[in-house]
């Protein structure tokens, strides 16, 4: 086996002697690239975005920018990352870099003051600037302007930016450069990369310090390490695990790398039902079904920043079996199965009956998730509204997933998801009772809304008091149904 190694601004960079724990961005800082900054160390602020090649969507590799302060730097065994000197091109000694078409327009529109952010602001943008559909908008508005309020007239979606925080610049010059990005030139080496493949994931067994990172080859493999090793900790995408190993110093003994098994990276749409891989990232979701699941298009742009949804994966949201994760009432909703696999094979359960306790589920430890399974067809009307403090990249107070059929302005069917009001993620079983059979008219909802009020056992924390708990999951039926009134009316 090869030794660890990055590929770093094409430069192959040897992980040893760092420990198998060390993030990216940690590796990164020790070998003298200082531009990537560490402000939080939890996700947060993005000032540790760098860009790494991964699989593409509409071409063979997408530079995705990605947390450096939460990936373990083993995971990119084998792997090309560019940081923020990466994009700039270095001439003669003594000359003066030619900047990036990114970092020139940060530069000449004011884009950064004291810089501690614009390193991490310039590797997001770079992502987007490199998104082979980022298109042009070239219809103007009824004021002679292209775009909109998240996209620019460039196709730049602000979105991919909703990860990176400035304290003192204001966002305004930053929108300003965003804004104004072109399309790569032709000789754009980083544009031309995006041609051709990604580097394939290498098969890793980094040590150091009695500590391991293991990654495996195949699915089976995997699992049967997972039975040999009960002491294993999984990690996906690392956007749990990682603030997990920096905040709370947790140090695994062994740590096995699921994120790019190929048999957790399927996403498949059959006659009967949607199943999408364990491992496929938030992003690829979101890209890949492109709004075929209106209610996973609708939760997904609630669910953390752009920077954490292209690691973050469903199998992570579940695995942690916390009960304010976002897929799980959104799932809930959609009467999602998981695909549970062993090293004997596999079972399908119910997302309703996986969740057993406070982080606890019947998945066992030598158990993966492989793949959530959605059943088809959808029901015609769902919501997904999330409560929490700031509008993107927060976790919720409440979070609900309603998915309803209404025909002839009765409710046939109701499936309703809550996070946040239980030790798990519930079913609101007694209000999906108090709509069925009924019209979907303001009697009947007010009604079920007074029974959702009393749905689960909220508590009170620094996030939200037990009773505005309650008073949203009330206001949130209400709110659909004045949403959907008119749709289902006519
Ligand atoms: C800044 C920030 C904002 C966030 N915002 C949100 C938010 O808005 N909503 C939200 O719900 N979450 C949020 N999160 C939490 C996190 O991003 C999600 O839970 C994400 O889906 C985790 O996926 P991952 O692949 O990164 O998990 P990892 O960190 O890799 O793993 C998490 C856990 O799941 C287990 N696991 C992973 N994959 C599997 C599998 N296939 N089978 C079994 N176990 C598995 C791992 O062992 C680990 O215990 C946020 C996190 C951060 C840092
Ligand atoms: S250092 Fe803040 S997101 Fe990584
Ligand atoms: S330029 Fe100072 S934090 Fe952004």
């Amino acid at each position: 086996m090869v030794a660890a190694r990055i590929t770093v601004n094409g430069k192959e960079t040897p992980l040893s002697p760092a420990a198998p724990h060390t993030t990216v961005l940690d590796l990164l800082r020790e070998r003298g690239l200082t531009g990537t900054k560490e402000g939080c160390a939890e996700g947060e602020c993005g000032a540790c975005s760098v860009l790494v090649a991964r699989p593409g969507v509409n071409k063979p590799t997408d530079w995705v920018a990605v947390n450096a302060c939460l990936v373990p730097a083993a995971a990119l065994d084998g792997q090309e990352i560019i940081t923020s000197e990466g994009l700039a091109t270095v001439g003669e000694p003594g000359t003066r870099p030619t900047l990036h078409p990114v970092q020139e327009e940060m530069a000449v529109r004011g884009g950064s003051q004291c810089g501690y952010c614009t390193p991490g602001f310039i590797c997001s943008m770079a992502s987007e600037y490199y998104r082979p559909d980022r298109c042009a908008h070239t219809e103007p508005d009824g004021n002679g302007d292209s775009g909109d309020a998240e996209h620019g007239p460039n196709g730049f979606d602000l979105h991919s930016l909703s990860g990176n925080l400035c304290r003192c610049t204001g966002y305004r010059p930053i929108r300003d450069a965003a804004f104004a990005v072109g399309e790569p030139a032709e000789d754009d080496p980083l544009a031309q990369r995006r041609e051709q493949e990604p580097p394939a994931p290498v098969a890793t067994e980094y040590t150091q310090d009695g500590a391991t990172f293991l990654r495996k080859d195949t699915l089976a493999e995997t699992l049967q390490l997972l039975r040999e090793r009960p002491d294993a900790v999984v990690v996906a995408g690392s956007t749990d695990y990682g603030v997990e190993v920096n905040i709370r110093s947790r140090r695994a003994g062994c740590v096995v790398a699921i994120d790019r098994l190929p048999e957790l990276r399927e996403l498949r749409v059959e006659s009967d039902h949607i199943e999408i891989g364990a491992a496929v990232t938030l992003t690829e979701i979101e890209r890949r079904l492109d709004g075929d699941v209106p209610l996973l298009a609708e939760l997904f742009p609630q669910f953390a920043s752009r920077l954490i949804r292209n690691s973050g994966t469903l199998g992570g949201n579940l695995g942690t079996g916390s009960p304010i994760g976002d897929s799980p009432p959104v799932l809930l909703a959609l009467e999602a199965s998981l695909v549970l696999a062993d090293a004997d094979g596999e079972r399908v359960v119910p997302l309703a009956e996986y969740f057993t306790g406070y982080r606890q589920s019947v998945r066992r430890p030598d158990e993966l998730i492989r793949a959530v399974r959605i059943p088809l067809p959808l029901s015609p009307v769902t919501a997904f509204h999330k409560i929490a403090k700031r509008r993107f990249d927060d976790i919720s107070s409440v979070a609900i997933g309603f998915a309803l059929d209404i025909e002839g302005g009765i409710v046939r069917k109701a499936r309703i998801g809550l996070g946040g009001v239980a030790a798990t993620p519930i079913r609101a079983l007694a209000t999906e009772a108090a709509l069925e059979g009924k019209p979907w008219s303001a009697e009947t909802v007010e009604a079920a809304a007074r029974v959702l009020r009393g749905e689960g056992t909220p508590m009170s924390d620094h996030r939200a008091s037990s009773i505005y708990r309650s008073a949203m999951l009330g206001q949130s039926l209400l709110k659909l149904h004045a949403q959907t009134t008119e749709a289902v009316s006519s």
